[in-house]
């Protein structure tokens, strides 16, 4: 017999990771969001209750980010089974941390479970995007892609969708730095420039390229390097408090790069250690205490998975 009620968790990943501005992201292991889904009798989809967003988010069906993706892949296989949706943010909304997308990924792969699995994760990918549709007006993949598949994925290609999961050496640990500010993806989407010159264009497609071989090889220097954004950073990094003074810090304690998470506030760095991963935490949130803001510090290795069902 199919189970009627699960639990499933989705975990916060890194967009753009500097150079790859929505064509590139990767998943940790933890901070993450969690869902329980339980099967209703008709066809309602209702989301009965939402912890840990002090009431912000909205429980309408038809705008929330967990509701809307469950609605697009309940359409897709012309079903009309009704489902509850219990959902625990974890993630901080307006973070950088890809919270919509893992409200989202969690429920889509939960339902998906309880329906059968009828979709492949890569599937689900697209349902995924409706949920960064509705939370900033942008269907980008670069965090519902790597939340539903794990690793590093690439977005080779919007239309028609085209994703490669990057086959990346196991021993790179992330740290998450989010300071207690908010900013709206939407909002520091807005500010970006609709055109670039071409040496910006040349610039980064060198950095996605180095970066994505030096993940391959892998060849951490190479990494380092390639670790650059002159496309979103310039512009974004003056919503972050002592960006570059940030930088400078978790490099100087061995960090391989340094860069903003996804449209920010976080900022995060990669690592060949957990000792480093961690003095770069330190580092960094000594250096937001500066501008007397404190933050949350998450060190993880690369999760490999993504998103999973939890019982
Ligand atoms: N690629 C997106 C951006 C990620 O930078 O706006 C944010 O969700």
């Amino acid at each position: 017999m199919k189970p009627k009620s699960v639990r499933a968790f989705a975990p916060a990943t890194v967009a753009n990771v500097c150079c790859g501005f929505d064509i590139l992201g990767f998943a940790v292991n933890y901070p993450g969001d969690e869902v329980i889904l339980t099967l209703r009798d008709d066809s309602k989809i209702s989301v009965i209750a939402i912890h840990g967003d002090n009431g912000k988010l909205p429980l309408d069906a038809n705008k929330n980010t967990a509701s809307v993706a469950v609605q697009s892949l309940l359409k897709e296989l012309g079903s009309n089974q009704g489902v509850n949706i219990e959902l625990f943010k974890n993630l901080a909304l307006g973070s950088g941390m890809g919270s919509s997308a893992a409200s989202g990924v969690a429920a889509l792969v939960a339902m998906n479970h309880l329906l059968g699995n009828p979709l492949k994760r890569e599937d689900l990918v697209r349902h995924a995007m409706e949920s960064e549709r509705i939370a900033c007006g942008s269907a980008h993949a670069d965090n519902v892609a790597p939340c539903l598949l794990g690793g590093f994925v690439l977005v080779r290609e919007y239309h028609p969708l085209d994703l490669v999961k990057i086959p990346v050496a196991h021993d790179l640990f992330c740290t998450l730095v989010h300071p207690h500010l908010e900013l709206k993806t939407e909002d520091s989407r807005r500010v970006l420039k609709p055109t670039l010159p071409l040496k910006d264009v040349i610039t980064q497609s060198g950095n996605i390229a180095g970066l994505i071989l030096g993940l391959i090889k892998p060849d951490f220097e190479l990494i380092g390097r390639s670790l650059k954004d002159v496309i979103a950073e310039p512009i974004r990094s003056a919503f972050i408090p002592g960006f570059d003074q940030l930088r400078s810090k978790a490099i100087e304690v061995g960090a391989l790069g340094f860069g903003i998470s996804g449209s920010g506030p976080t900022v995060f760095s990669i690592s060949t250690s957990y000792e480093k991963a961690m003095a770069s935490g330190e580092v960094i949130e000594q250096e937001f205490l500066k501008y007397q803001l404190a933050s949350d510090v998450f060190v993880s290795k690369i999760n490999m998975e993504g998103a999973r069902v939890m019982e």
